[in-house]
């Protein structure tokens, strides 16, 4: 039997960061993945395949509305699906193979196949069983279905299946208007299928700041996302060669249907740990089949530790990666730590929206007196050049220290300058450490600065 320091179980963001952080610090490490290719759910079907989506059909909808405006002819511009999909499953097989590369490096063994917890620190793969001095668990997690709906990933597909599809459906219905509803909607609304987004609440994108999400709605609806909020979907069947989504509403409780040729179904994902050994091993689990972890990320069983979407807090590849590095770290007698209030979020659209730290709302329910800057791209030179002044940045401080408490950006590169404020947070920082810092003219993030000024003596194009 091969014995490890550690094993860890599932090659995604979480896992093979995990991984390449123990080995580094000088463990013998193993990653367990099932999979061909390393790097899960984001570099397989995740986050990297929608973002070459998201470029290509940007870029297609960039030339088809604004490359005239900036004398660029553009006639004759057309979609090839199928080289557009190849395009996307070459930036996964980059990446895939970028980690094995890593892998190698670092001296970490991939050991192929599904791993099973067997006993204290031995997982079984295949036939073989391989000891471990610490098991980390980093399966991840896979898409929620609902009730009434059979997922054939060709008709009616979840996050997998509409980054494959045969050809580009004329009509596509999305329910769920979540990050991955909105995401993978705004690919096909770009590329000409009419869509429309159920979403089972009274707005979009739950949890993000309400002012944020009341543009992006309008801005995607702009773009020609339809959207019916406050809808149940009851079920999805096939009739006519097309597929009905029948739907009831809410508040009058009155039943509706539409018709599609595609329904994605992104109604949130559930922690992946499926023959994995749990309940064998004594392994606690929360009732929405969570593994319970403390501060640590350990389980009740000891010598096993869980990491990313398999434990609590929001399903983020970057915050897999950083509970990986910190449960390595701890393995190897440092001190890991992961900032869980400062882990930023992002939603690909166009604009980009990305936020970090607390929303008004709920500084609102923690009672907590705060300020609010607010700046909008249109009294940036930059967006406005490139028409993409929609949007804005918001800048939340607390009342009287001026403390950085959030930050809630709509518009271009939203998802780069988030990281500005993630560190200003991360040192504690006022929204005055901002203000006073020189940033570059032109560029977006001049907004953040302003947002920031607006903080205190006001901003100043605005
Ligand atoms: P989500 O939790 O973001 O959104 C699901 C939406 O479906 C919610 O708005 C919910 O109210 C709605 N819903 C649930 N049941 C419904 C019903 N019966 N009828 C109509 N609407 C219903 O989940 P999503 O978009 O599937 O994403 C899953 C996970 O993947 C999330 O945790 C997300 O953070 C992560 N992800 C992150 C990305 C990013 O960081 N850019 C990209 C893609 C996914």
């Amino acid at each position: 039997m091969a014995s490890y320091d550690v094993i860890v179980i599932g090659g995604g963001p979480g896992g093979y960061v995990c991984a390449i952080r123990a080995a580094q610090l000088g463990l013998s490490t193993a990653c367990v993945e099932g999979r061909e290719t390393l790097g899960g759910t984001c570099l397989n079907v995740g986050c990297i395949p929608s973002k070459a989506l998201l470029h290509s059909s940007h870029l297609y909808h960039e030339a088809t509305h604004n490359f005239s405006k900036m004398g660029l002819s553009t006639e004759g511009v057309s979609i090839d699906w199928q080289t557009m999909l190849a395009y996307k499953d070459s930036t996964i097989s980059a990446n895939t193979a970028g980690i094995e590369f890593l892998f190698k490096k670092n001296k970490v063994d991939w050991i192929k196949g599904w791993g099973r917890i067997v006993g204290p620190g031995e997982v079984k793969v295949g036939d073989a069983v391989h000891g471990a001095g610490s098991i980390v668990i980093a399966t991840g997690s896979d898409a929620a279905s609902l009730p009434g709906i059979t997922i054939d990933e060709k008709s009616v597909v979840t996050s997998t299946g509409a980054l494959e599809l045969e050809s580009i459906p004329d009509r596509m219905t999305v329910i769920g208007a979540g990050v991955i509803g909105l995401e993978l909607g705004s690919v096909y609304c770009r590329l000409g299928s009419k869509v429309n987004v159920l979403e089972y609440l009274d707005a979009i994108t739950p949890g993000m700041d309400g002012e944020v999400a009341k543009v992006l709605k309008r801005l995607l609806g702009r773009q020609g996302l339809k959207f019916q909020l406050g809808v149940e979907v009851q079920s999805v069947t096939a009739e006519d060669g097309a597929q009905k989504v029948s739907y009831r509403s809410r508040k009058s409780g009155r039943e509706q249907s539409c018709k599609a040729d595609v329904v994605l179904v992104a109604t949130g994902r559930r922690p992946y740990t499926v023959d994995l050994g749990l309940e064998d091993a004594g392994i606690a689990t929360s009732p929405g089949g969570q593994i319970v972890t403390d501060e640590k990320l350990r389980t009740n069983v000891p010598g096993i530790y869980a990491i990313g979407d398999v434990v609590a807090g929001p399903m983020l590849a970057h915050k897999a990666e950083d509970e990986g590095m910190a449960v390595a770290e701890n393995i190897a007698g440092r001190k890991g730590h992961v900032s869980h209030d400062i882990i930023p979020g992002v939603i690909y659209t166009h604009p980009e929206v990305a936020a970090v730290g607390r929303t008004e709302e709920q500084l609102k329910q923690d009672k907590r007196p705060y300020k609010v800057g607010k700046f909008p791209f249109l009294g940036n030179a930059r967006a406005k050049s490139i028409f993409a002044a929609d949007g804005f940045v918001k800048l939340l401080a607390d009342a009287a220290s001026d403390r950085i408490l959030g930050c809630h950006i709509i518009g271009p590169s939203a998802s780069d300058m988030i990281q500005e404020i993630s560190v200003a947070m991360e040192f504690g920082a006022a929204a005055e450490d901002i203000a006073l810092t020189c940033h570059a003219h032109p560029t977006y993030s001049e907004a953040v600065r302003e947002a920031a000024l607006a903080c205190g003596d006001g901003a100043i194009h605005a």
